[in-house]
């Protein structure tokens, strides 16, 4: 029989679980009052920023902005943008992450899969799509400056290693050496008509079905699902609508991508099978909540004095 036994002095250790909510961002309030400030507290490089309108024409278009809210302390804690391709069940996230004093407790892992479930119940949202640096191919990019390059290296393999941790499967044979395997390439995030190479792309399933049907027992993956993963993601960035054949003959790297993987005999591709190095951190017990905004603008109306608080 198990027991728990409370010892007084050890109280701190097991705290009461930090509350969030992951609120559904609907009001361009919230947005450019809440959620672009955090975002661009969590990504202080103006590169990876856009400004209100760019946000506010995203959020008419219908995409998913979430804002992580602790709930104590009432502020934000985080945020995330889903983008998502309803015809296969494809899904996107440009941005994700915490405020530096969230990071390392796993809040942040836990809030991905959190919006994962929710979007998976709201449009049948099947896998996620994400691209991650490649610690290899950054050091000759020129995507750094030399004095902050050795720093990126080291992100780019920890956050690999994170992903990897979260269940997402990196396409990419880590036995081979640049050269020698399929190269992910993507249209350059500065100038979208030349070809960045150095990222790899990552597909975590939301569907085990989903899984069983593209990977095979020895973590190889469906070379089709890969191909139709690339453009699912390509189509969410440059146009719902566009066809295969317009992506390839708009962006050069998607035509290069699409060239590189047709040349590949096998039905099956490598993914990255070095051992995951287990978090060290501490993870904090927490309770979030998936919520809509207006659901929380009719709670807090009742009580005048708190309509600011997002609990
Ligand atoms: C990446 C991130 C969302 C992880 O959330 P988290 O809840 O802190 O994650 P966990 O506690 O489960 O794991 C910690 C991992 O976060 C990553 N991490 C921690 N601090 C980080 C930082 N300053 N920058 C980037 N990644 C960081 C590390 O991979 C770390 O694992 P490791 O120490 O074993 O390498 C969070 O660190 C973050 O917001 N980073 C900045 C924004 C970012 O890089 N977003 C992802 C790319 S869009």
């Amino acid at each position: 029989m198990t027991t728990t036994k409370r010892f007084k002095g050890l109280a701190n250790q097991n705290p009461a679980p930090q509350s969030f909510n992951i609120i559904r961002v609907n009001s361009q309030r919230l947005l450019t009052g809440q959620w672009s400030p955090t975002l661009g507290q969590i990504f202080t490089d103006p590169q990876d920023l856009e400004t209100n309108e760019q946000l506010i024409e995203r959020q008419r278009d219908g995409e998913d902005f979430f804002l992580l809210w602790d709930v104590a302390k009432r502020k934000a804690a985080g945020i995330e943008l889903t983008q998502i391709l309803p015809q296969s069940g494809a899904m996107y996230i440009p941005w994700t992450g915490v405020l530096p004093e969230y990071r390392n407790l796993g809040i942040g892992a836990a809030m991905t899969h959190e919006i994962a479930g929710h979007m998976r119940q709201r449009y049948g949202a099947s896998h996620t799509i994400i691209e991650a640096e490649d610690p290899v191919r950054l050091r000759t990019s020129g995507a750094y400056a030399p004095d902050e390059i050795e720093d990126a290296i080291a992100v780019a393999a920890r956050r690999i290693n994170f992903w990897r941790r979260q269940n997402f499967v990196v396409v990419d044979d880590n036995t081979k050496p640049v050269g020698e395997k399929l190269s992910y390439v993507r249209p350059g995030s500065a100038d979208d008509q030349q070809i960045q190479a150095y990222d790899h792309m990552a597909v975590r399933f939301h569907d085990p079905a989903l899984r069983d049907r593209v990977m095979t027992a020895d973590g190889q993956i469906s070379k089709a699902f890969v191909r139709a993963c690339y453009f699912d993601m390509n189509r969410i960035q440059f146009g719902k609508d566009l066809t295969d054949t317009q992506l390839r003959d708009n962006y050069p790297a998607i035509d290069q991508y699409a060239r590189a993987i047709d040349a590949i005999a096998s039905d099956t591709l490598a993914t990255r099978n070095e051992a995951i190095i287990e978090k060290t951190s501490p993870t904090a017990a927490t309770t979030l909540n998936v919520v809509q905004e207006q659901s929380i603008a009719m709670m807090t109306a009742a009580n005048s004095k708190r309509r600011a608080a997002y609990n």
